[in-house]
């Protein structure tokens, strides 16, 4: 695969724009009041847990699925009302739904037939597209004869030949071993970036997520709750569900002794005081502090003038590049720690421990 060629395949992406958006199967709504908007050429992924709405919203994007209510616009164009094969959309399936019984090029070269394009454009058009993917030299195949890797490529192509204005794929890379998944992410990734389309990508793996994301959609039964770049999503989680799904996070229960402003922020956890950044304004009482464990340290004595957060380390798990310990605070609540590197000193099971949170990096939450 190569640059080469970008420019020409470069289409005119559209923007999407999704205006309070409500989705149901029957009676039973599984979708409500979404709205989004997705800037042209943007790299936008929905990510959540299963059965949180993602195909759903996925397939009303594309028009397979009737919106009950709102408003769907590609650019300037509201296709809210249009039939599938009227917006010009491009769809990768996570099954990948090849034709069995055509070769690599006839699957590449169907939504160009369908359109009634003359045969000498297509021949063209399929052979740049496969050569784009890497696959010029499969052409002949069936998808019986390739890799998975290979055929999610053919998919691929197939999607992109079209010239979509935008781009849908549903977990293309679910069916993928680790390894080939890491693979074929970076395929995507280059040619989304040199075609400039807009695409939505769904996944419920969250590395994934971050790794190929311009903006990231946490979605929860049905909703959107945060919508940002990967590093506002992971460092600044607007909700424990967010930040409790995206990467590992301890959420505990601290106590807030009177109202406080956003801002630098001091709460109550297991007998101390623990510094904070707050996002929003909270009120007096129970609040929820966020803390990523490779953000908390851990010390044998006290630090001089620092609060002193007494623990207990209770597991301790060696990986190498890193270690994993589990430490109990006063009143029994388990802190999960990750120290950096293999440099620092242990810190045994059963052996006392102060943590330290590091201000900036430790959220406090309404709860
Ligand atoms: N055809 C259908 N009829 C009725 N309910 C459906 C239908 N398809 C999906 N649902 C329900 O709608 C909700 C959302 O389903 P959806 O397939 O969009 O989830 P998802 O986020 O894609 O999950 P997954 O990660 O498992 O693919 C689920 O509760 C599901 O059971
Ligand atoms: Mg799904």
């Amino acid at each position: 695969m190569s640059a080469r060629g970008a420019a020409a395949s470069r289409v005119a992406s559209a923007g999407l724009a999704i205006e309070n958006l409500a989705v149901a199967y029957g009676g039973a709504r599984v979708i409500e009041g979404l709205s989004l908007v997705i800037e042209p050429g943007t790299f936008f992924t929905l990510l959540g847990p299963s059965g949180c709405g993602k195909t759903t919203l996925l397939r009303t994007i594309a028009g397979f699925i009737q919106a009950a209510e709102g408003r769907l616009m590609f650019g300037a164009t509201d296709v809210t009302r249009l039939p599938p094969h009227r917006r010009n959309i491009g769809m990768v399936f996570q099954d990948y739904a090849l034709f069995p019984d055509k070769t690599v090029f006839d699957n590449v070269a169907y939504g160009l037939r369908a359109r009634r394009i003359d045969e000498a454009t297509i021949k063209g058009r399929v052979a740049k597209a496969l050569d784009h993917v890497g696959l010029g030299h499969l052409a002949a195949r069936h998808p019986a004869a390739l890799s998975g890797g290979q055929r999610q490529r053919v998919a691929l192509a197939r999607a992109l030949v079209i010239e979509p204005q935008v781009l849908l794929m549903d977990e293309p890379l679910s069916n993928l071993d680790a390894k080939l998944r890491v693979q074929v992410r970076e395929v995507i990734s280059e040619l989304q970036r040199e075609a400039g389309i807009t695409t939505v990508f769904v996944t419920h793996d969250q590395d994934e997520a971050l790794a190929m994301s311009d903006r990231i959609g946490v979605m929860n039964r049905g909703r959107l709750e945060q919508v940002g770049p990967p590093s506002a999503i992971y460092r600044d989680p607007a909700t424990g569900y967010v930040a409790d799904f995206v990467g590992a996070a301890n959420l505990l229960r601290v106590e807030l002794a009177a109202p406080a402003p956003a801002g630098s922020v001091s709460v109550g956890l297991a007998g101390s005081s623990v510094a904070a950044r707050a996002p929003a304004a909270l009120p007096a009482g129970q609040a929820l502090l966020v803390a990523r464990p490779e953000d908390i340290t851990l010390a044998a004595t006290a630090l001089p003038g620092g609060p002193a957060l007494s623990g207990t380390v209770r597991r301790r798990q060696y990986l190498g590049s890193r270690t994993e310990y589990k430490v109990e605070l006063a009143g029994g609540t388990l802190v999960a720690v990750t120290l950096a590197g293999d440099r620092h000193d242990a810190h045994l099971p059963g052996a006392g421990v102060q943590l330290g949170f590091d201000p900036a990096r430790t959220v406090v939450l309404a709860s």
